[in-house]
């Protein structure tokens, strides 16, 4: 790959955690490279947590890569879905890695979305109290936002991502061209993040996001349903103007990161950390009420944007228009599942239930404009507003 199609974003934590994304069209062979330069002089073993499908599409080149570099590579796959995210597929994971003979010099990689990326970190994290790896995220969604930041989790019966730790990878390698398989929803759940991520922080994101999407090409929009196993055509334009978006939503996430990197729950201002979760507390409402089966998590962030930016403007914080612009882009994400069915009472009950909350308070992330986020305690906001709100997000 030429090096002039790597846009190289630099993770500036403490000395220790400091680190770089690698982002572009087929950054997947810089891999042995990047594992060499990232990780300590003495790493021999490199484990890949992967999926069975991730696997099957780019594990075999992965491997070659990795051992290309003088790696001892290995590999485990995981089940695919939610679900696998748990304690008893870590368990296994740690077994893996212990038979495997991973020592605390060694590396793990996980290659695949938010799950494996999750799964992956987390078992990274604990491993003989943590071990280096390298996050290798191959959906939208895992590129601009889950494999940046070093939040590694499994779901318990409790609720979703309630155990973890942080922990920051050594290395993330974004390769734009494993986007071209992603199923549609997918895509659209991605875009979906990416728009909150432009909303809450920087209106010139928003609007490169905005704009790649209205080019209504085939990775800004979802593809038909029987083109779903082909791989998106996308010309070589389209890929290198991803590439550039990635990495700006990249750094955007990375910026977010450094200043907060541990989400201090007494921040509070609208650079904290907790601002990403802007269209979050009824994203988890919606998924928890149809019980996780009918939405992605990103299509669900997609009605969470405009219940929040409904309540943003009936407090008065927002303009309409502004309003307007979330909702088109969110239009041009892809079409979202039906959701004008649901019980309201039901989804403003899961609400008040959120787990995110602080001293029993629901903390709400609003806007004030495209670009900038406020947080309002849940406390302050009346019942009948967010009633409102919610109906009139979820009718459109
Ligand atoms: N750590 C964080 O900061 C953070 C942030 C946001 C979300 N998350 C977590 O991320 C997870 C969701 O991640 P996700 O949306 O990537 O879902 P996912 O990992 O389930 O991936 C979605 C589907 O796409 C498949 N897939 C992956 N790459 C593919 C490719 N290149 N081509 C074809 N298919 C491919 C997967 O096998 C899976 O079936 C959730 O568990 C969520 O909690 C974590
Ligand atoms: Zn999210």
């Amino acid at each position: 790959m030429l090096e002039s199609k790597v846009h190289r974003v630099r993770v500036r934590l403490s000395a220790r955690d400091d680190y770089h994304i690698e982002i572009g069209p087929g950054a997947l062979e810089t891999l042995g490279a990047v594992a060499r330069r990232s990780l300590s002089p003495y790493a021999r073993r490199v484990a890949v947590i992967s999926n069975r499908k991730v696997f099957n599409l780019m594990g075999a080149r992965v491997m070659k890569d990795l051992r290309a570099a003088g790696f001892a590579a290995t590999y485990w796959l995981m089940g695919d879905g939610e679900r696998h995210k748990s304690l008893l597929t870590a368990e296994r994971a740690l077994d893996f890695l212990t038979k495997s003979g991973i020592e605390r010099s060694d590396a793990v990689v996980a290659l695949g979305g938010g799950v494996v990326g999750d799964l992956a970190g987390f078992v990274a994290a604990v491993y003989l109290r943590g071990i280096a790896y390298i996050q290798v995220p191959t959906t939208l969604l895992a590129q601009i936002d889950s494999s940046v930041g070093g939040k590694t989790a499994v779901n318990t019966d409790a609720g979703k991502n309630l155990i973890g730790a942080f922990h920051q990878p050594r290395a993330v390698v974004v390769d734009t061209e494993t986007l071209r398989t992603l199923p549609p929803r997918e895509l659209t759940a991605g875009w979906c993040e990416a728009i909150k991520q432009g909303a809450v922080g920087s209106r010139r994101l928003f609007e490169e996001t905005r704009r790649f999407l209205a080019r209504g090409t085939s990775l800004s929009r979802a593809r038909s349903r029987n083109k779903l196993l082909e791989p998106a055509a996308a010309s070589a334009d389209e890929v290198v103007t991803m590439a550039k978006l990635i990495a700006a939503q990249c750094a955007f996430k990375a910026k977010i990161v450094v200043g907060d990197e541990r989400e201090s729950v007494e921040r509070l201002n609208h650079r904290s950390r907790r601002i990403l979760n802007f269209g979050h507390t009824i994203a988890h409402a919606l998924e928890s009420v149809t019980r996780y089966k009918r939405f992605r998590h990103g299509e669900a962030v997609g009605y969470g944007m405009l219940a929040a930016g409904e309540i943003s403007v009936r407090l008065g914080l927002l303009g309409a228009s502004e309003l307007e612009s979330l909702r088109a882009a969110v239009s041009l994400a892809g079409r979202l599942p039906r959701a004008n069915d649901l019980d309201e009472s039901a989804i403003l009950t899961a609400l008040s239930s959120d787990k995110k909350a602080v001293s029993g308070h629901v903390q709400w992330v609003l806007l004030e404009r495209i670009g900038r986020a406020r947080i309002v305690n849940g406390g302050e906001i009346s019942p009948r507003i967010v009633r409102s709100s919610l109906r009139a997000a979820l009718a459109a």
